[in-house]
């Protein structure tokens, strides 16, 4: 199988103990064994890839002083919050819900937990500053105004930075860019300092630092640069004005190459990327924080889906596989397009296909049009790089309960989530 239909050292072909046949395996398992024990659609995941990118992240900022925040939206299961804690790894949590998870994880990672967030009511703000969160990313003066009642009310210190929008366009899915003004993040740019003054005059709470995040799945490193630089002008004027900036938050974003086609290694992008990001703050002896997600998580993992049924229709061929937009919803709302191979390799003639599920939307694709070797009813086929915002964003849609998820080490399998079933489903339900 080709380079890109593989993503080691997580997933690569190997031939099947017993038989002649080449399989995809996730590191020391294969996935038809995986499949048969735990059945489909799938999420499994590979320890090791996801302990490669962190020290890649890690030795790609070892110039400067850092901690990796893991954007826990993109996958939060907690035996990979647990995973990436025991590797030192801090969080970016968006909700309440996130922050629980952190500490269920790992309670004393609460240290090390940026909470960012256009709407963060009243009760996360108090249970954020309850477990003494290391610093709230405050996106408007309204919220400044509810985090300091909410200080005050507890007695607590908390510790914040503005989450500025420096209005740097990058260029990604209108979707997920996040720094022009005219969306709905953080605040002017322009404005920082007004409101840095202000929330310095407010009793408990204390200016800690910067926060920025430009967007998500962004591929050229150039606009991270920018925008650092606006943040390291901004660092300068701050502390003139008597502040005492402590971190810089350079926020999530950087992409990953969903078609595989780079020649460069994760460790070679991870070192691009820091050099746009750290240059700017060198002699700032800031400490930075970084909230990557997908570029940890995404290439990590991969749905592993059965084919129900082939059917023709006119001259269009359909591949009906038992996942759907509801386990992975990427494709049908970002018009991503994600490797899918078939888990048995062989020599098939390719075919032009439309690779769908079982839901009730023309919208439920997984892939249209695509050469595809063939693929005969009852094949496994992998979705690559389903790692982030997959499970993440799971849905019940058509009351189908969602995928189970496993953890795959060395030759061990863990469950780490189990199947749900359809009384999962109803027992909220009055
Ligand atoms: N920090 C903040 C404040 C964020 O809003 C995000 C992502 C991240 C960090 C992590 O970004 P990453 O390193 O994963 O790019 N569902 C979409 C992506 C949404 C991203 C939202 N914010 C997708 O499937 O492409």
């Amino acid at each position: 199988m080709s380079e890109s239909s593989q993503r080691p050292p997580g997933f690569a072909y190997g031939p099947l103990k017993g038989s002649s046949s080449n399989v995809l395996n996730c590191e020391g398992v294969s996935l038809p064994q995986l499949a048969d024990r735990f059945g489909t659609p799938l999420y499994v995941y590979s320890a090791e890839m996801i302990r490669e990118r962190v020290s890649a992240f890690n030795i790609a900022f070892r110039g400067i002083e850092h901690t990796i925040c893991y954007s826990v939206k993109a996958n939060s299961n907690l035996s990979i919050l647990r995973l990436l804690a025991r590797l030192g790894c801090g969080f970016d949590v968006v909700s309440g819900g996130e922050l629980q998870r952190v500490l269920r994880a790992d309670r004393k990672s609460a240290k090390k937990v940026a909470f960012s967030g256009v709407g963060k009511t009243i009760p996360e703000i108090e249970a954020a500053l309850k477990a003494n969160i290391l610093l709230f990313n405050v996106e408007s003066a309204s919220e400044l105004e509810a985090l300091a009642t909410g200080a005050a009310k507890l007695k607590r210190k908390a510790r914040i930075a503005f989450r500025v929008n420096p209005d740097v366009p990058a260029d990604t899915h209108p979707y997920i860019s996040t720094g022009l003004h005219k969306h709905k993040f953080g605040v002017p740019i322009t404005e920082a300092r007004k409101l840095y003054t202000h929330a310095a005059s407010l009793p408990y709470l204390q200016v800690a630092g910067i926060s920025v995040h430009i967007g998500s799945q962004i591929t050229d490193f150039a606009p991270f640069g920018i925008a650092m630089e606006r943040v390291a002008d901004l660092v300068r004027q701050l502390r003139k004005d008597g502040h005492t900036i402590e971190y810089v938050d350079a926020g999530g974003g950087l992409g990953i190459d969903y078609k595989a086609h780079s020649e460069r290694s994760f460790p070679a992008v991870a070192a691009s990327y820091a050099r746009e990001i750290s240059k700017p703050l060198s002699k700032l002896h800031v400490k930075l924080l970084l909230e990557p997600g997908r570029s940890i998580i995404g290439p990590a993992g991969i749905l592993l889906t059965r084919v129900l049924y082939r059917k023709t229709n006119g001259d269009k061929k359909f591949v009906i596989v038992d996942a759907a937009m509801n386990d992975l919803i990427r494709p049908s709302l970002y018009q991503a397009e994600h490797q899918i191979v078939p888990v048995k390799a062989g020599d098939k003639t390719p075919q032009v296909i439309d690779i769908v599920g079982p839901v009730c939307e023309s919208g439920d694709f997984f892939a249209r049009g695509r050469e595809l070797p063939h693929v005969e009813e009852g094949d496994l086929l992998a979705i690559l790089d389903a790692g982030a915002y997959g499970m993440a964003l799971a849905s019940n849609y058509n009351s189908r309960p969602r995928p189970a998820e496993v953890l795959v080490d060395g030759k061990s399998a863990k469950l780490i989530r189990r199947r749900e079933t359809i009384a999962d489903l109803l027992r909220s339900e009055l």
